[in-house]
C-alpha cells in the first residue's frame, strides 16, 4: 500500500521527491541550500541565520534546577554547531510544574547559574546567537517528585489514562497565581542574559491544554477568550513588567477527537483546522510576540504526529512523510495569515540530510522563515555548520529516528543521543533499559 509507514531508505533527493509525489504531498526541494543563511533581526537582535536548535530537554539538571554538566556539554555542542538561535529546553516556572525532578527550573535561588551557562553559550558560540529559554508548567504531565500532584486544565478522556494517581485540577485562583510565577521566571531569565523568554503552549502541557478547555466552567473554559485567556494575560504581564522578547512555541493542532482536542476537525481529528491557531498567532503579534515555532501533535498520546520515527512504541497509520508535510503546512498556512511574524518551522530530523534541502525549499517558497531541528540537534549538533559551510549535511552523522532518546526520558533516564553521541549515552539507554537505577539515580557525573 502506497500510503504506508517505512524504514527511511532514499538513496537521493529525487527519491524521496517521487515518494512525495505518489503520496501526493507537495514538498518544496532546494539543492542549493545558501538560503538558509539569510540573517533575521527580531527587535534589533541579529541572527546569524535561518537555523535553529529546537528545545530539547536532556532531564539532567540539579535538584534545584540549574544547569549539571551535562546541561553545559550539550549547549556548548550546540553553541559551537553554527546555528543562529539556540531555543532552549522547558525550564520550569515553579517546582510543582516540572516534569520530572531533573527537569531545568530557574527560581531566585539560582540564577546566578543560568547567567553563568549563558555566558559560556556565547562564549562558544562564533559569532551571534539567540537565546531562548522555555518556560512552562507541565500540567498532566508534571511528576516533580515530593508527593506533588499531576495539574489538569479539565478530565480528558483520551488523556487521562495516563494520569499518575494523584491530580488535582487547578483553580481559577491558583492560574492567577501561576501568572505571577511566568512573571518571576521571566525576569529571572532577563537577569541570566536571555535575549526572549518563550511561553511555552504545546504539546499538551498546562498552557496548551487550555486552549482545548471547551467544558470548564468559568472564565478559563468555554469560549475561545476564555480558553486562551491564561496565555494572553501571561504574554501581556510579561511584555509590561519585564524588558524581554517573548516568543511561543505553539501546538497548532494535536491530533485528538474534538471537544477534546485542539486544532483540529470537528468530524476528522486527523485533519487540521487552524481556523482558531491563526487567531492566536495574530493576536500574539497584535501583543508584540515577533516570533513563533509551530509545532504539533501530543508526545505522550501520539508521539509519531510530532516525532515521525522508524522504530517508535507503534507503527502509525500512514507514511511518516504525512505528519512532517502536516507540520510544515501548518507552518505554511500561519505565515500566509500573519505574513509579519517570523515562523519558524518544525518537522526535518526524519528527512535526515535532506531536511537541509526542504527547509531551503520551502523557504524559497515564502512557505516560513527559519527552519528548527529537534532530534538532529541530538545527534549531529553542527549539523548547521555543515550546511553553512559545505552547502549540505552528512547522512552517516544523522539522527536515525530511532526514538531511543524518547525511550530514555521514558526510562527516567537523563537523555541524549545514544546512536551517535554513544560513549556518553549508550551506557544510559542501557542502564534504563535494564530497569536500573529509577528516575533520580542517575549520577550526572559518572557519565561524562
Ligand atoms: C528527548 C526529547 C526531548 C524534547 N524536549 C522538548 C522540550 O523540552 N520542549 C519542547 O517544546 N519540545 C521538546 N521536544 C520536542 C522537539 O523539540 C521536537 O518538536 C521534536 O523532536 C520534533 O522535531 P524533530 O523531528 O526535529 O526531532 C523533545 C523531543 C525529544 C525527542
Amino acid at each position: 500500500m502506497a500510503n504506508e509507514f517505512e524504514v527511511f531508505n532514499f538513496k537521493c533527493g529525487k527519491e524521496l521527491l517521487e515518494k512525495c509525489e505518489e503520496l501526493k504531498l507537495t514538498i518544496p526541494f532546494e539543492n542549493d541550500t545558501g538560503i538558509l543563511k539569510t540573517e533575521h533581526i527580531i527587535n534589533g537582535k541579529a541572527l546569524k541565520n535561518s537555523l535553529v536548535v529546537l528545545p530539547m530537554e536532556g532531564c539532567d539538571s540539579n535538584d534545584d534546577g540549574s544547569p549539571t554538566e551535562l546541561v553545559y556539554r550539550r549547549y556548548e555542542r550546540f553553541a559551537k554547531g553554527g546555528s543562529g538561535m539556540l531555543w532552549m529546553e522547558a525550564c520550569a516556572v515553579c517546582k510543582e510544574g516540572r516534569a520530572n525532578p531533573r527537569q531545568m527550573h530557574i527560581n531566585k535561588g539560582n540564577a546566578a547559574e543560568f547567567k553563568k551557562l549563558t555566558e559560556h553559550i556565547r562564549a562558544s558560540a562564533k559569532g551571534n546567537i539567540y537565546l531562548a529559554l522555555q518556560l512552562t508548567h507541565s500540567g498532566r504531565y508534571a511528576k516533580p517528585g515530593g508527593g506533588l500532584p499531576a495539574v489538569i486544565a479539565y478530565n480528558n478522556v483520551h488523556l487521562d489514562r495516563f494520569l499518575p494517581g494523584n491530580v488535582h485540577t487547578i483553580t481559577d485562583a491558583e492560574i492567577k497565581e501561576l501568572e505571577e510565577k511566568y512573571v518571576e521566571a521571566a525576569a529571572l531569565a532577563k537577569e541570566a542574559d536571555f535575549d526572549a523568554v518563550d511561553v511555552k503552549c504545546c504539546h499538551r502541557y498546562l498552557l496548551s491544554e487550555f486552549l482545548s478547555a471547551y467544558n470548564r466552567m468559568g472564565r478559563y473554559g468555554g469560549s475561545f477568550e476564555n480558553r486562551t485567556r491564561l496565555l494572553f494575560d501571561i504574554i501581556r504581564r510579561i511584555k509590561e513588567e519585564v524588558d524581554i522578547d517573548i516568543v511561543v512555541r505553539l501546538g497548532a493542532y494535536d491530533e485528538i477527537p474534538y471537544p477534546d482536542g485542539f486544532g483540529v476537525d470537528r468530524d476528522e481529528f486527523r485533519k487540521p483546522d487552524l481556523g482558531e491557531t491563526k487567531l492566536i498567532a495574530k493576536k500574539l503579534s497584535d501583543l508584540g510576540v515577533k516570533m513563533i515555532n509551530v509545532t504539533g501533535g501530543n508526545p505522550y498520546y501520539n508521539p509519531h504526529v510530532n516525532r515521525p520515527y522508524d522504530v517508535g512504541p507503534y507503527r502509525p497509520p500512514i507514511h511518516q512523510l504525512n505528519y512532517v508535510y502536516k507540520l510544515l503546512d501548518a507552518a505554511r498556512e500561519i505565515k500566509a495569515a500573519v505574513p509579519e511574524l517570523k515562523i519558524v518551522a518544525t518537522g526535518f530530523s526524519w528527512l535526515r540530510e535532506y531536511g537541509a534541502n526542504i527547509a531551503a525549499g520551502c523557504i524559497r517558497d515564502g512557505w516560513f522563515d527559519m527552519a528548527g531541528f529537534g532530534r538532529q540537534s541530538f545527534a549531529y549538533p553542527d549539523f548547521a555548520n555543515d550546511i553553512i559551510n559545505n552547502g549540505r549535511m552528512e547522512r552517516n552523522k544523522c539522527c536515525a529516528a530511532c526514538s531511543r532518546c524518547t525511550v530514555m526520558m521514558r526510562d527516567g533516564m537523563v537523555t541524549g543521543c545514544p546512536v551517535r553521541d554513544g560513549e556518553v549515552y549508550m551506557p544510559i539507554y542501557k542502564q534504563g533499559r535494564d530497569g536500573k537505577p529509577p528516575a533520580a539515580g542517575v549520577k550526572v557525573k559518572e557519565s561524562l
